[in-house]
């Protein structure tokens, strides 16, 4: 039986400026965050009260956390707020390329629903061209009930990364690479984005140097299947957790350990939270920045999405290594200090 056609790339809006994107391909999902005080002991029931009579509605009157009969519980917490959020590492890496100015793009997996409206409402509002979302007729959009410490600043997140199927090779195959300078992917099915990474590489080949897209991969999750990515981008970030998995203690020993894994003249980078995070260029070259915690540690969910998008918005804008990663603490270092991505730049 013949091949069946390649789809054909389709036309896509041309950012203002004639300007390429950044485009990110990955997870999005509904984040439901509620922000507590301090974190909740196991077994308790944690109650934010409304005001009845002469308080303001909106203002809590007083809080309750129960144990089980005849345990000590430990004391009262109460809730301080509740949000949805849109969440995904990649998805937030958008939020954040866009808050900084660059035009993006998204592509994922999303199903009709009121968390598949809110979450498209969400990219319009932050202006990430939606394009190659993909609108799955079956499956659910995953959802992540998230804890913030504010005593801490530590978030706890529970995702329940549901039937919803991924994008693929094929329909990233639509997309018209010329309209981008950086494609950044979040290692979730390896198989497929191998597949379209090599279609970027078979893309470069043949482009002079100004038009090449330049490609990074993020491996955060320590699973086996995921780092044969490693060898295929420009650009790879590992995770602290992943640099852990691998018995590494500290940034520099990842980088050392793990550096054979990317291809020659790629860059490797790990952040390690409060140390900063270094990195090896395509010379070999060691680079560190010390991190840019803030005063008060109020919300770490998606800092590291956020340190990403920051160096890739950096080097895509032709900063060095060293700059672009202190940049990138610079830039989560200020996330952690607020609730959300709004008043990062
Ligand atoms: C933060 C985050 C959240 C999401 C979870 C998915 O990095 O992307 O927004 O719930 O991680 O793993």
């Amino acid at each position: 039986r013949d091949p069946e056609p390649e789809p054909e790339p389709e036309p896509e809006p041309v950012p203002a400026r004639g300007e390429k994107r950044i485009l990110c391909v990955g997870l999005v999902c509904l984040d439901i965050i509620t922000v507590v005080p301090a974190y909740p002991a196991e077994d308790t029931d944690t109650r934010y009260r409304w005001g009845r009579r002469g308080r303001a509605m909106g203002q809590p009157r007083r809080c309750s956390s129960q144990g089980r009969p005849g345990t000590h519980a430990p004391r009262p917490c109460r809730c301080m707020s509740q949000r949805w959020q849109r969440g995904g590492n990649a998805s937030n890496s958008c939020t954040v390329l866009a808050l900084l100015g660059a035009p993006c793009a998204f592509m994922g997996s999303l199903a009709p629903g009121h968390a598949g409206d809110f979450i498209a409402a969400d990219f319009q509002r932050r202006g990430v061209d939606v394009t190659h979302v993909a609108w799955q007729p079956h499956g659910d959009v995953p959802c992540a009930c998230c804890i913030i410490s504010a005593a801490s600043g530590s978030r706890t997140i529970m995702l329940y990364d549901t039937n919803l199927p991924d994008v693929t090779a094929r329909d990233f195959e639509r997309v018209d690479l010329s309209q981008y300078k950086w494609i950044h992917w979040e290692a979730r099915n390896a198989a497929e984005q191998a597949a379209m990474m090599r279609r970027v590489e078979r893309h470069n080949r043949v482009r002079p140097a100004a038009e090449l897209v330049r490609t990074s991969v993020e491996v955060e999750k320590p699973r086996e299947e995921l780092l044969p990515l490693m060898g295929l981008a420009h650009v790879v970030f590992i995770s602290k957790d992943l640099a852990r998995h691998f018995g590494y203690r500290s940034a520099p020993e990842a980088l050392r350990g793990l550096r054979g894994r990317v291809q020659p003249g790629a860059t490797l980078i790990c952040a390690w939270a409060e140390e900063g995070a270094d990195a090896v260029g395509p010379d070999g070259e060691l680079v560190h920045s010390d991190a840019f915690p803030p005063e008060t540690l109020v919300d770490t969910l998606g800092a590291g999405d956020t340190f990403n998008a920051a160096v890739i918005f950096a080097l895509s804008a032709g900063r060095s290594l060293q700059d672009a990663l202190t940049f990138g603490c610079q830039i989560a270092g200020r996330k952690c200090g607020i609730q959300g991505f709004d008043g990062i730049v």
